[in-house]
């Protein structure tokens, strides 16, 4: 059994955060910073972007030093400060369609295309033929790369504008504006016209754009090769790739260490939390952390066609096994939030191992494995999931002590837990697969008895017979 169910959706349309500003509408109950929460999801993007961790985080660092050269308002730096920290929001909706077309780890060709010259002919054309059909048949390898050559140019503006479509909406149902939004998708366009998906040149780039290719390429070269490699790659594309204003700007810092030196991880999130130009306020109520798991479960969905709306069933059999046993409303409620971010992690794992048509490698396996941990440690971030950090990284944990990360103990596994795990090996075996197609609900009970008091709580699972005449959910 796949140790992974499927999944994700298209969840329906909500409406904004509810956003309070801090010394106007002060909420009168706890809150949590906006900037704590995206900041903690930027993590999980960087691993979709095959990046350090604190690329976003850093790129906004950057982002926000280039534009103190600018006399921007109050609000201006609130966008762009927002625009930085989720530039890469929709990255994880052309992940399967790099892996389908170069037939290699997604993470590796997103990484590695960052320190390309889209714009020169030759090293584009090396990077294609050196990332597409790795480890395939010389015949299979070349049947890509003449595949990729002859329809690049359509091919690499179909990715991008997927990508940059899908971040922008997530931005706008995060409650941001037309400037964060617009920020977002134009992220890849360059001054002198040739980027993409709409070959914007100029001023007519929005700002926030700019700023932001500018900021991550600083950040990808200095991890590479330090302050000079930033600094060369910066000032060989000024002009082409990015803003000479913007560009003249980074000159006037680029010397300072004390610049270069906070980009170091130790402290990084404070650091960036502290920048938050218009200290945005969340109120922690319900309703917020249920939309913040709603808004993250697409980007998780969107990774993955066989996890395609997995999460948001998990939730929905989740929730309904829940109310069955009895649980409470509020024990209820955490179940659907776990479920819904219990696979987060999966965006750091390659779509090689995610979509592959065949079985797991035991390398292979133990990367996918990797992905409940990457959960856990990135709700750890937020304080407020932090109990939820437990609830949801533990799902592949088992009442025998044979599961994983941590290898916990029955005593030690939440209810809350059991529920979305039941719900998680439930979709997995009803929803199709990248090897088989959807198994019938007889057999799918069948194969899950065998694991009672394995992997699966006894209580659950009456609770999942019991829950039959519901099944399949009409969402
Ligand atoms: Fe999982
Ligand atoms: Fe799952």
């Amino acid at each position: 059994m796949d140790d992974d169910p499927a999944s994700s959706p298209d969840p329906s349309s909500r409406d904004p955060l509810p956003r309070h500003h801090n010394g106007h509408n002060q909420p009168n109950g706890p809150s949590v910073h906006l900037s704590e929460v995206i900041g903690a999801v930027s993590f999980a993007l960087d691993l979709t972007e095959g990046q350090p961790p604190g690329h976003c985080l850093r790129s906004c660092l950057i982002g926000m030093r280039l534009a103190s050269s600018f006399n921007l308002g109050r609000q201006e730096r609130s966008d762009l400060y927002y625009t930085l920290l989720l530039k890469d929001a929709g990255c994880s909706s052309n992940a399967a369609r790099l892996w389908e077309l170069y037939g290699t780890d997604d993470r590796l060709v997103k990484s590695d295309f960052k320190t390309v010259d889209s714009q020169r002919l030759l090293p584009l054309a090396r990077f294609v033929f050196r990332h597409a059909g790795t480890g395939e048949p010389l015949t299979k390898k070349l049947k890509r790369v003449l595949f990729l050559s002859r329809f690049g140019d359509t091919l690499a503006t179909e990715l991008i504008q997927t990508r940059c479509e899908r971040g922008a909406e997530i931005a706008r149902h995060l409650g941001f504006g037309k400037t964060v939004s617009e920020g977002i998708f134009s992220l890849d366009e360059h001054w002198n016209g040739k980027g993409r998906p709409q070959g914007l040149s100029g001023h007519k780039i929005p700002f926030g754009s700019r700023v932001a290719l500018l900021a991550q390429v600083i950040d990808v070269f200095h991890h590479l090769g330090g302050p000079e490699q930033a600094l060369s790659e910066v000032v060989q594309r000024k002009g082409i790739w990015f803003d000479p204003e913007l560009v003249n700007a980074f000159l006037k810092f680029s010397s300072d260490p004390e610049f270069w030196g906070s980009l170091k991880e130790e402290g990084l999130q404070e650091r960036v939390q502290k920048l938050e130009p218009e200290e945005i306020l969340l109120s922690l109520d319900s309703d917020l952390i249920d939309r913040i798991s709603e808004v993250f479960a697409r980007i998780i969905d969107a990774k993955s066609p066989y996890t395609h709306d997995h999460s948001r069933r998990v939730a929905h059999y989740g929730e309904h096994l829940g109310q069955s046993m009895g649980l409470s409303g509020s024990a209820t409620q955490w179940i659907r939030r776990g479920a819904l971010l219990h696979d987060l992690g999966k965006l750091g794992i390659s779509n090689a191992i995610l979509d592959k048509p065949g079985k797991l490698e035991p390398g292979e396996w133990a990367e996918m494995r990797k992905h409940s941990l990457y959960t856990e440690e990135i709700l750890r971030r937020i304080r407020i999931f932090s109990h939820l950090s437990k609830i949801a990284g533990n799902h592949h944990e088992k009442l025998d002590g044979t599961g994983y990360p941590h290898q916990l103990s029955e005593e030690e596994i939440l209810l809350e837990t059991r529920v979305i795990t039941t719900a998680d090996i439930f979709d997995a075996l009803t929803a199709a697969r990248p090897y088989r197609g959807p198994l019938p609900y007889d057999k799918a009970i069948e194969i899950m008895e065998r694991e009672v008091g394995l992997a699966i709580d006894d209580k659950c699972f009456k609770a999942l017979k019991e829950y039959h005449p519901d099944w399949p959910p009409s969402s």
